[in-house]
């Protein structure tokens, strides 16, 4: 699909939210300018910041501005973290996490040749958001539905399939928890049995963890519960080289909203250090889903020159430039593909 010059195409609606989570939106919009599409931003406000001022961390103003939107970039937030993304994620029903773990060249990634991509369900699970004191102590409600599970189970093999993967793997602990990951794992085989062209396989969420860092070229994708996909995440960011890289999509039937898998980073914020690749990777990550596929490509492209040459990165690559120099050039670099 080409667009006439001039035409507005895309309504993406733009939360920066707070501490390294403006400094990465600036930079990834100042790389959106060179990219070949027209982009009609809608900036909206959420976080720590917002609610010094408004009194609440996600407004339902916002919630709207982000639906009625094409795709939503959003920062990070701060403590208020799970009163803006996680509900975000709940009341868009933005079911699916997608974060990809691929090694790049000149990162600290502790394998070369990883490509994989886990596939997080974000609904309901550790983190339906139901807990209670009780005299003892507290508790929490893990909920697992079979309609939820399904529907991620689908949306892996679907994203398997689209994306010439060969592997599925369900992650959960149904030795254990019997009950709700049984319900997961029946699911996903059940799911399965429609993607006879794909191989299926499940592990256990402390094996998985293990293998992460003894064979983790053995994954393709991998779909999971909320908490377990939460964690696996973190552990794939730090196999290649620090949250400054990873990005993360999170996809409904209707929206999606690409976000860094990293926080608000409040000892970084401030300083203009923080690596803005990892947003910079969720605006291609937006790309690809809005099926901008090939301006997806250059992005990431830019990205992988910049990181590969070590020149011009920030201090978590090993080198010394600010944030938004590194983005300077990345833009130069996606100007000169
Ligand atoms: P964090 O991801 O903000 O930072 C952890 C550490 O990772 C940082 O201290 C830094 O060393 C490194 N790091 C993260 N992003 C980086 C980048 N772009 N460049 C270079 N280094 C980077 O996680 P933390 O410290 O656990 O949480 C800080 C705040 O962020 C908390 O208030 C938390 O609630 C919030 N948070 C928000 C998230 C979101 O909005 N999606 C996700 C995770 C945490
Ligand atoms: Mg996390």
């Amino acid at each position: 699909m080409k667009i006439a010059p001039g035409v507005i195409m895309y309504k993406i609606s733009v939360i920066p939210g707070d501490g390294i989570g403006k400094e990465v939106m600036e930079a990834t919009l100042h790389i959106m300018e060179a990219v070949d599409l027209n982009f009609d931003y809608e900036f909206t406000d959420a976080g720590d910041e917002y609610a010094a001022k408004s009194g609440i961390p996600l407004s339902e103003e916002t919630i709207d501005i982000v639906r009625s939107s094409d795709s939503c970039l959003f920062g990070a937030a701060g403590e208020s973290a799970a009163d803006v993304i996680v509900k975000m994620r709940q009341e868009l029903n933005l079911y699916a996490n997608l974060r990809p773990v691929k090694s790049y060249p000149g990162t600290k990634s502790l394998f070369s040749n990883l490509d994989f991509v886990i596939v997080r369900e974000n609904t309901e699970g550790m983190y339906s958001g139901i807990e209670e004191e009780t005299e003892e102590g507290a508790t929490a409600t893990r909920i697992i539905t079979r309609k939820a599970s399904e529907r991620i189970s689908k949306f892996g093999f679907e994203y398997a399939v689209k994306t010439g993967r060969k592997t599925v793997t369900a992650v959960h602990k149904a030795n254990v928890l019997k009950k709700t990951d049984g319900v997961f794992k029946e699911s996903f085989y059940k799911i399965a049995q429609n993607y006879p062209q794909l191989k299926s396989n499940d592990f256990y969420v402390d094996a998985t963890a293990m293998y992460f860092l003894t064979k983790p070229e053995i994954f393709d994708v991998i779909v999971t519960t909320n908490l377990f996909g939460d964690i696996l995440s973190d552990e794939g960011a730090g196999l290649v080289g620090g949250l400054g890289l990873i990005p993360s999509a999170n996809i409904g039937d209707k929206l999606g909203l690409f976000e860094p898998v990293h926080g608000s980073a409040p000892l970084l914020a401030g300083k203009g250090v923080a690596n803005p690749s990892a947003m910079i990777l969720s605006a291609a990550l937006m790309l690809n889903y809005l099926d901008e596929v090939e301006e997806a490509k250059k992005i990431e492209k830019a990205v992988v020159k910049t990181l590969a040459e070590g020149k011009i990165v920030t201090r978590d690559m090993g080198g010394n430039a600010s944030t938004m120099k590194m983005a300077k050039e990345v833009k130069k670099n996606l100007e000169n593909l």
